[in-house]
């Protein structure tokens, strides 16, 4: 079996952090997204990956190359433009090559893998098998009509949703499943829908069958999704102290430090992450953030917050809170007359300041 990982898309919802970064290589709990769904289709046992990317993947081929660093086998299949969830498999037919795949959306990070649903796939002899979750919000999503442990119909982002399930982003798929995404026309909004594929199959009386997430399944598609998914992966972590903390540092919790990562004068309450030579001067950081490689925060709070690597927090009065700084990015206080904020931001930055 062989697995087709999304890395493509918009990413309209998180600009302006994808206006210069591929959303799947945004980090979460100090890994980027994409990791995750890498990490459970090796844990599953399949080694022969295709990821879908942007028409230019360079930056998503960069960071994984081959694979054989993560002991995979890495193809890329570039989409002209992003079309859909179905054209990602309608452009991958060459290299899935007829056999049975997982679909995985490389933006979903679920707790407990995915191998379970391999094994229901292959033992109720299913066409397509797709993995549920009850959300609050089902109008968000693909959501399954049922009746009994039946799925009759599927549709994409209903204004009343006939149950309160998502259909979420890990799908099982047998050769059926090109001819669907063949046949099926471009939605109002122009793009090949994977619901209407899944539709196509329900048509056909093959057999689509279904588990349920019992844990928890995010899809990190808003700023808010990476925040809460940043504190589930947070929730679970061991501590482990590698770097270097001086006597005048606190550490609580569970908290990592990376090699390299200087604690100096500083509180830190776990759960947090502080990635390889991160340097953490004269400040607090506060439970469920994550601060990547490379940063220097001195003399500053931060807290329920993800940092990406190379930025620098320095001198902040205020606490730094339910934030998402992208790469390399500058916060510095300038002690100068006029007091004023001066800010170099791109399109779609959101600042709440007091
Ligand atoms: P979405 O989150 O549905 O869409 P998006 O990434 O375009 O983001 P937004 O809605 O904020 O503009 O995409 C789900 C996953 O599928 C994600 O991994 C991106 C990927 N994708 C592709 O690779 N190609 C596509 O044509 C589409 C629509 C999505």
């Amino acid at each position: 079996m062989k697995a087709l990982i999304t890395a493509g898309g918009h990413g309209t919802r998180l600009r302006p952090i994808t206006h210069t970064q591929n959303k799947h290589l945004i980090p979460i709990a100090n890994k980027p997204i994409l990791n995750y769904a890498l990490e459970y289709v090796k844990e599953a046992g399949i080694m022969e990956v295709g990821i879908i990317t942007n028409k230019d993947g360079s930056e998503v081929k960069e960071v994984y190359g081959d694979g054989s660093g993560m002991g995979l086998k890495i193809t890329y299949i570039p989409q002209e433009r992003p079309s859909g969830l179905a054209d990602c498999i309608r452009i991958a037919q060459p290299f899935l090559n007829n056999e049975p795949f997982v679909f995985y959306l490389g933006d979903n990070i679920i707790v407990g893998g995915i191998k379970r649903f391999i094994d229901e796939f292959r033992s109720m002899g299913s066409n397509c098998h797709l993995v549920l979750s009850k959300v609050p919000d089902p109008e968000r999503f693909g959501v399954p009509e049922l009746i009994g442990n039946r799925i009759v119909s599927i549709e994409e982002k209903p204004k009343v949703p006939k149950s309160e399930y998502a259909v979420t982003g890990i799908y099982i798929y047998d050769e059926n499943i090109f001819e669907a995404v063949n046949a099926i026309q471009p939605s109002a909004r122009g793009e090949l829908e994977i619901s209407d594929a899944n539709q196509y199959l329900l048509n056909k009386k093959l057999k689509v069958t279904y588990s349920e997430i019992t844990g928890w399944w995010k899809d990190t598609g808003k700023p808010d999704d990476l925040l809460e998914a940043n504190r589930l992966v947070l929730d679970n972590i061991k501590g482990n102290i590698l770097g270097r903390v001086d006597e005048e540092s606190h550490i609580n919790g569970r908290v990592i430090i990376e090699e390299g990562a200087e604690i100096i004068k500083s509180n830190i309450r776990g759960p947090v992450m502080i990635g390889k030579n991160t340097k953490i001067e004269n400040s607090y950081i506060g439970p469920y953030t994550a601060i990547y490689n490379n940063c220097y925060i001195k003399s500053s709070e931060v807290e329920f917050s993800i940092v990406s690597s190379g930025c620098e927090i320095l001198d902040q009065d205020v606490r730094i809170e339910d934030s998402i700084l992208g790469e390399n990015v500058s916060m510095k206080k300038v002690v100068s007359r006029p007091r004023v904020n001066r800010f170099i931001i791109g399109e779609g930055s959101n600042i709440r300041h007091c």
